[in-house]
């Protein structure tokens, strides 16, 4: 397990206020990382997330900053470098999502989107890549994309490119700053259990069932089953893992034929006499 041991290292997390970005942060103290925990500046759960990092014993210190603010972004990176010093990983995990027809969807929304999960993501990653380089750090820098980087979901034209292009980053980044040591990966979770989708212009129950039943782990992940993938990438462990991503989505992009609710019950062959099951 030393390998995965990030004693003495001090990780970023984005949009750490709740979701994913809370259990990913816990994960990282909990292995023994401290934190610098990142959120809009009035996101009500960021406190709550600063007090479970340090009821691990690590410390975890807030720097609310909204992210859309591109112009911001490098001296808020080097304002965290001063007060925190060197920062061995970078979470870029702060993401957006609003449910919107391709001819609905205006300038105003997709800049939004674009800024929060793609701009914020190359431009954060610029400045602590470079503060990295400077103190000599061979540091890991993960982005929490999606599994739409890889294939499309209606109503999401936006989200869908954002993460793309944001996936394409880590290619990128990952050739450059491999010289320096610095990995850089994507994770690519599938449906995960937080609030990110907010409200939903149609019947969520019934949506939600016929999506489970797409996906061969028959259920939506908790945001804590990304944490393994994460400490991966994060530690010593990933030392050799650079420029991809994993995918953590259940088996949804394995499957793009429901054809085993149509096939006959399974049995085991080993085990005739057992009953079927589904
Ligand atoms: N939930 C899913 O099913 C799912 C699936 C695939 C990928 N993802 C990705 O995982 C990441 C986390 O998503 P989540 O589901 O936890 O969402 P969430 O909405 O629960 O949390 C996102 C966090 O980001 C913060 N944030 C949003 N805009 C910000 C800004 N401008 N500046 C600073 N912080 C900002 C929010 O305040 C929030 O705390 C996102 O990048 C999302 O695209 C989520």
């Amino acid at each position: 397990m030393h390998r995965f041991d990030l004693t003495g290292r001090t990780a970023l997390v984005t949009g750490a206020a709740r979701g994913l970005g809370r259990a990913l942060a816990l994960a990282l103290a909990e292995a023994g990382a401290d934190l610098v925990l990142v959120d809009l500046p009035d996101a009500p759960g960021l406190t709550e997330t600063a007090d479970l990092v340090r009821g691990t014993g690590r410390t975890a210190h807030l720097h609310p900053q909204d992210l859309a603010r591109t112009d911001e972004l490098t001296a808020f990176a080097d304002r965290v470098r001063a007060a925190v010093g060197p920062l061995h990983i970078l979470v870029n995990n702060a993401g957006v999502a609003a449910l919107e027809r391709y001819n609905e969807i205006t300038p105003e929304s997709w800049s939004r989107t674009m800024r929060v999960n793609l701009d914020a993501v190359f431009f954060l990653s610029q400045r602590v890549a470079e503060h990295m380089v400077k103190d000599g750090v061979a540091g890991r820098i993960i982005t929490v994309t999606s599994k739409n980087a890889l294939v499309a979901e209606a109503g999401l034209a936006h989200y869908n490119a954002s993460k793309a292009a944001a996936d394409s980053l880590t290619q990128t980044l990952a050739i450059e700053l491999a010289p320096h040591g610095i990995t850089v990966n994507a994770l690519a979770p599938g449906m995960v259990e937080t609030p990110i989708d907010g409200e939903f212009p149609f019947d969520r129950e019934a949506f939600e069932a016929a999506y489970r039943e797409r996906i061969p782990l028959g259920r939506y992940a908790r945001p804590d089953e990304c944490a393994g993938a994460l400490l991966l990438l994060a530690s010593d462990a990933g030392s050799y893992v650079t420029g991809t991503r994993i995918v953590v989505d259940g088996g949804v992009l394995a499957d793009q034929m429901p054809r085993t609710r149509f096939m006959p019950p399974y049995r085991n062959t080993l085990d005739p006499d057992r009953p079927p099951s589904p």
